[in-house]
């Protein structure tokens, strides 16, 4: 008998975080009106638009509705920003907005959060100097405030990039410094990143290509306003998978989730894991792939996580250590050392959080190793205002023995203001 009655019903998740904030981008530097629908009103996407209001944009929130109307001023029309962006605990902001400050005629400064001012920026900074971009960490030791200085009225530099790291903010950045640039920019991963920026792109009239893990932009499109439908996002509903998955005699139909194949890793290591999961009602929202997920209680077996899956389901691992928590034997994440450079160190939070809950878990240089099938019980974990660490810990309670206090629990904000309603809407 477990304390949380079933999750029954259906339910609709926010808007996707990474496809808001590229909406709000291009709506920006595209010419004529965006419309956004389904505009996902978390902290990080706030963030985005008060960047480019703050460069002159006229954007308007229709912050109950979720709509945002956006008057574009062409690749060429953003103005100096007056004062330091502050992208708040962002990533996403802070590596895209560099890629497209890189390539204006103005200054800029952009800085963050206690959690950004400690994520590596060289990253982007070594690609956007080779193609001129006048970047720099103004410490110097590769973190945030970062300083950008005009590019003055020569394009920046196009190049062929062979990224170290499967990484979309990484490739993004590049690849929208790319419209500035005076020839075709390539960018080439080690495994394919999410591809939203390039969807996205394309959408609003850009020639860009992707081959395998080769994405090619051509430089100067004329962008034009779009209607954007935001399809629901997969990491806040990968809550909801895992929940109607571990808590007894739960039947759950999660609506209108973006299912892009560079995001769907969950749902692949959901069915290894011997999760009963089906997806509904397949369709395309201005190019990316919709459906409804529908899951229902299973007994879930440990699995092995690791290779070229792992960018597809990087910011779902928190949640999935939860779930392995709740499988009959041993889960395995490998390859995974890019969890230790997000908005926490995700391997040592979710160990540290879990081991305090009584978990069999030990973290590795490139993930965790859990070993399921034992209970939990209550006690305090930190979320260390990581968003994906409160809302694990939110469904994890779910299934303890006892009741799990989550210091700085509001961080939700970040990416799903409404988890706690939506969680209580489906229990109580
Ligand atoms: C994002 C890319 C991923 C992801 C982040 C959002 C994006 O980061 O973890 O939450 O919108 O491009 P990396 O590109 O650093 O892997």
């Amino acid at each position: 008998m477990t304390k949380t009655k079933p999750l029954i019903g259906s339910i609709q998740v926010p808007g996707d975080k990474s496809i808001s904030h590229r909406a709000i981008m291009l709506g920006s530097i595209a010419e004529g009106t965006t419309t956004i629908y389904n505009f996902l009103q978390g902290l990080d996407c706030i963030a985005t638009i008060n960047a480019f209001r703050q460069m002159g944009i006229d954007i308007n929130n229709d912050a109950d509705n979720n709509k945002v109307v956006i008057k574009g001023k062409g690749l060429y029309g953003l103005k100096k920003p007056d004062k330091v962006i502050d992208v708040g605990n962002s990533g996403t902001t802070i590596r895209l907005l560099s890629g497209i400050l890189c390539g204006q005629g103005f200054d800029s400064v952009l800085t963050g959060d206690n959690s950004i001012r400690s994520r590596p920026m060289n990253r982007i900074i070594t690609p956007l100097s080779m193609m001129n971009g006048k970047i720099k960490s103004v410490s110097g030791d590769g973190l945030p405030p970062l300083e950008i200085s005009s590019r003055g009225d020569k394009p920046l530099k196009a190049i062929s990039y062979t990224s170290p790291v499967a990484s979309a903010q990484v490739k993004s950045s590049i690849l929208l410094a790319g419209l500035y640039a005076d020839g075709q920019t390539r960018v080439i991963e080690p495994n394919l990143s999410r591809n939203h920026t390039e969807i996205t792109l394309n959408y609003f009239g850009a020639s860009i290509n992707q081959e395998g893990n080769t994405t090619t932009i051509t430089p100067n499109p004329r962008l034009k306003g779009q209607v954007v439908n935001v399809p629901g996002d997969i990491s806040s509903a990968a809550y909801f998978i895992a929940a109607g998955l571990i808590v007894p005699g739960s039947k759950l139909l999660i609506k209108d989730v973006g299912i892009n194949p560079t995001r769907d890793g969950i749902i692949e290591i959901c069915r290894k894991m011997k999760g009963n999961i089906s997806l509904e009602n397949i369709r395309e929202w201005n190019g990316e792939q919709v459906a409804d997920i529908y899951v229902e209680h299973s007994n879930l077996q440990g699995v092995d996580i690791g290779g070229s899956i792992i960018p597809r389901l990087i910011d779902e691992l928190p949640i999935i250590a939860i779930m392995a928590c709740f499988a009959d034997g041993t889960t395995t994440i490998r390859d995974a050392e890019e969890l230790m450079v997000k908005e926490t160190n995700r391997i040592d939070v979710m160990v540290n959080n879990l081991q305090a809950l009584g978990a069999n878990i030990i973290g590795t240089d490139d993930g965790m190793i859990i070993r399921g099938g034992k209970p939990l019980f209550g006690g305090k974990v930190e979320s260390k205002n990581d968003h994906r660490i409160a809302m694990s810990f939110a469904i994890a309670n779910l299934m303890t023995e006892g009741d799990v206090d989550i210091v700085g629990q509001d961080c939700v904000n970040i990416s799903y203001p409404s988890f706690f309603d939506d969680l209580n809407s489906l229990i109580s």
